[in-house]
């Protein structure tokens, strides 16, 4: 992969941490009773995880010598909770399968700062996975 081809992957990137942040703000407004608050505080939380993503990312973008995306990715949403809690949950198993790639990329790029970077970003993907896995009982 080329800088230029790792550039334009962020971007990619970048437009699907927003469309996660507005799905789980989208989610977390929607999902009502007494068994989902605790889900929907979290829901709040990776939210604002999401946003902190796609800042670190146009930094990187930026720094790269390249231009940060604002388009915003495809959004999912439901009227059951439980089918809006696997539409988050297959987002976030794919952003670890999508931020794998980026930092065998970024190492190969000899880009190490970025990498440490992204397994930053990897680890709370990660633990994003593990509590949509939980609240429905996976
Ligand atoms: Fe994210
Ligand atoms: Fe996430």
């Amino acid at each position: 992969m080329t800088k230029a081809e790792l550039i334009e992957a962020l971007n990619h990137d970048i437009a699907d941490e927003f469309a996660s942040a507005i799905q789980y703000i989208n989610h977390a407004s929607l999902i009502t009773g007494a068994r989902y608050m605790a889900v929907q505080a979290e829901l709040l939380v990776h939210a604002t995880e999401e946003m902190q993503h796609a800042t670190t990312l146009a930094d990187q973008i930026a720094a790269l010598g390249g231009k940060p995306s604002t388009e915003v990715g495809p959004v999912e949403t439901s009227d059951d909770p439980e089918e809006m809690l696997r539409q988050d949950l297959a987002g976030e198993k794919s952003a670890v399968a999508r931020y794998k790639q980026r930092i065998r990329a970024a190492m190969q790029l000899e880009e190490y700062g970025l990498a440490r970077v992204l397994q930053d970003i990897i680890v709370m993907e990660e633990e994003h996975v593990k509590d949509l896995e939980m609240a429905l009982g996976l």
